[in-house]
């Protein structure tokens, strides 16, 4: 039988989990904010500036679902750098079209994520909403990631 928690800590995985790769994904999207050059350059500035704000907010309320399960958020570069799963941003430059596109992957990542823990049936209604709600989010912004190609 299960108990109350060992699915908290069920929960508390796909929280922490999801945090690792939002919030760098936030990280890289500020990072692209700073780099970006090229064609529409102040859309895409901006709209990448909005977007690592976006993803900030998403893994502040993660980290506190975490705690409020009676979990330790974990955000730490050391953690975000060895667990996320995402593919790095290259260094230095980057066109828009390079920049749109990483977040295109890089969101898409998250969403996938997201869905497959939305598919263990032990995750909690509550978990589970906020995971629905993060992946609805981050599906919007693929999207728009995808109409600015
Ligand atoms: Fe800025």
């Amino acid at each position: 039988m299960t108990t109350a928690t060992q699915l908290d800590n069920l929960a508390i995985a796909a929280l922490q989990d999801m945090l690792i790769n939002v919030a760098e994904l936030a990280s890289q999207a500020k990072q692209a904010h700073w780099n970006v050059r090229g064609a529409a350059f102040l859309t895409v500035h901006q709209w990448l500036d909005d977007l690592a704000q976006n993803l900030r907010a998403h893994a502040d309320t993660l980290a506190e679902r975490i705690a409020a399960l009676g979990g330790w958020p974990d955000a730490c570069s050391e953690t975000l750098s060895e667990r996320n799963s995402l593919e790095s941003l290259p260094f230095g430059a980057l066109t828009t079209g390079q920049a749109l596109a990483a977040m295109d992957n890089g969101l898409g990542r998250v969403a996938a994520g997201a869905a497959a823990w939305l598919r263990n049936p032990a995750v909690d209604q509550v978990t589970a909403d906020h995971l629905t709600g993060l992946c609805r989010d981050v599906q919007n912004q693929q999207w728009l990631a995808r109409a600015q190609q």
